[in-house]
């Protein structure tokens, strides 16, 4: 049992351990920790905002783990409303007493009580506990209004005819961490001034290439020397293409991984090698709207397959283009400099 939090809950926080053996802390992480973790401990939200990749939950988590407190998780997205966050009534309860002592006087009373169950948020608020709520603007605005009084007031206003107290004094121990990407897909709300106006929020982007290098290794095993290479790639393949969006570094764990499945050697001379950064990195990169203007996510990918690299800039665009930047990149890094031949 965490912290009187019945057996009988209905949401069980996650205990996350202050040793993350897996998470990577360069000098770069510990600085943004560090920061995190001042405003934390002043009492105030933190929101890591930053486009995808850019490590804003497994930092999140982290420093949930360093709070030392059980955390609720929460994921934000459209179908998200106030009472999946704070709790509901879930139905009624009878009470019924009989009393027969008397054979000939039947005496029956009856209570009816509204069974309520306490949500996530709700939870986090009661107990004291972290909460994590990840892409928070993929939530409408309206279900995320309960914030604003918790994290201002310190209170949470539960819904009238709850039976015993409609509000609640948040625990002084509630900390919340708030994750969002401003130019994601389709589906993302606009975050409401008054709720960034209560927290700290702290713009990530992509780490620098010794943290890359340093988590793709982490990741997947493999020798310093080929990560540094994957990366390396990685990065200038997306200041070309991609606006400093994609690909990231989850491309440079993903290619890393099957190089290591494959036993494979990052080396333009490998076929294996190429095929794989080829395969990862083409879909990745031939996004055919820029970045932070992605519309509409279907027809992103109806569009991605379709019309393969269209909208690239002047002189890269179209299949071929992706592709040989590609293999040049590899020439590049991995065979000191010499340009594929295009
Ligand atoms: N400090 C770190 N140590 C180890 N791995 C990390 C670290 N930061 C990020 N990663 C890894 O990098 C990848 C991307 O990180 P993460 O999922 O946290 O990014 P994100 O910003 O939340 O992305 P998205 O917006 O797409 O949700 C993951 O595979 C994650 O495990
Ligand atoms: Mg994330």
């Amino acid at each position: 049992m965490i912290d009187n939090l019945p057996d009988s809950s209905e949401v069980m926080p996650i205990l996350v351990s202050s040793e993350q053996p897996t998470f990577v802390k360069t000098s770069k992480v510990e600085e943004v920790i560090k920061w995190a973790l001042t405003y934390l401990n002043t009492g105030f939200p933190v929101h890591f905002r930053g486009p995808a990749g850019t490590g804003k939950t497994t930092l999140a988590m982290y420093i949930a783990g360093q709070i030392g407190r059980p955390v609720i998780l929460i994921h934000g997205d459209e179908e998200l409303t106030s009472s999946t966050l704070v709790g509901s009534e879930t139905g009624f309860r009878h009470k019924k007493l009989v009393d027969n002592f008397i054979q000939s006087v039947l005496k029956s009373e009856e209570q009816i009580t509204r069974d309520w169950i306490d949500n996530r948020l709700t939870v986090a608020c009661r107990y004291g506990f972290t909460l994590v709520y990840d892409e928070f603007t993929r939530a409408r605005p309206e279900a995320n209004n309960v914030l604003l009084s918790i994290l201002e007031e310190k209170i949470l206003d539960l819904p009238a005819g709850r039976g015993e107290n409609s509000h609640l004094g948040v625990h002084p121990e509630f900390r919340a961490i708030f994750t969002s990407n401003p130019a994601d897909y389709a589906g993302v709300h606009a975050a409401q001034d008054a709720l960034l106006d209560r927290m700290i929020t702290i713009n990530l982007g992509h780490y620098d290439e010794e943290t890359e290098t340093a988590i793709t290794i982490k990741k997947s095993d493999i020798s310093a020397q080929d990560a540094k290479k994957i990366v390396a790639i990685v990065r200038d393949l997306r200041e070309t293409y991609n606006h400093n969006s994609i690909p990231t570094v989850r491309a440079s764990i993903k290619i890393a991984k099957v190089l290591k499945t494959l036993n494979a050697r990052a080396s333009a001379t490998d076929e294996n090698f190429k095929k794989v950064c080829l395969d990862i990195l083409s879909l990745e990169t031939a996004s055919p709207v820029p970045y932070g203007n992605r519309a509409n996510h279907a027809a992103y990918d109806n569009k991605a397959s379709k019309n393969f690299g269209e909208n690239l800039p002047a002189g890269k665009a179209g299949k071929n283009g992706v592709k040989e930047k590609i293999l040049s990149l590899i020439q590049k890094h991995t065979m000191g400099g010499r340009t594929y031949g295009i």
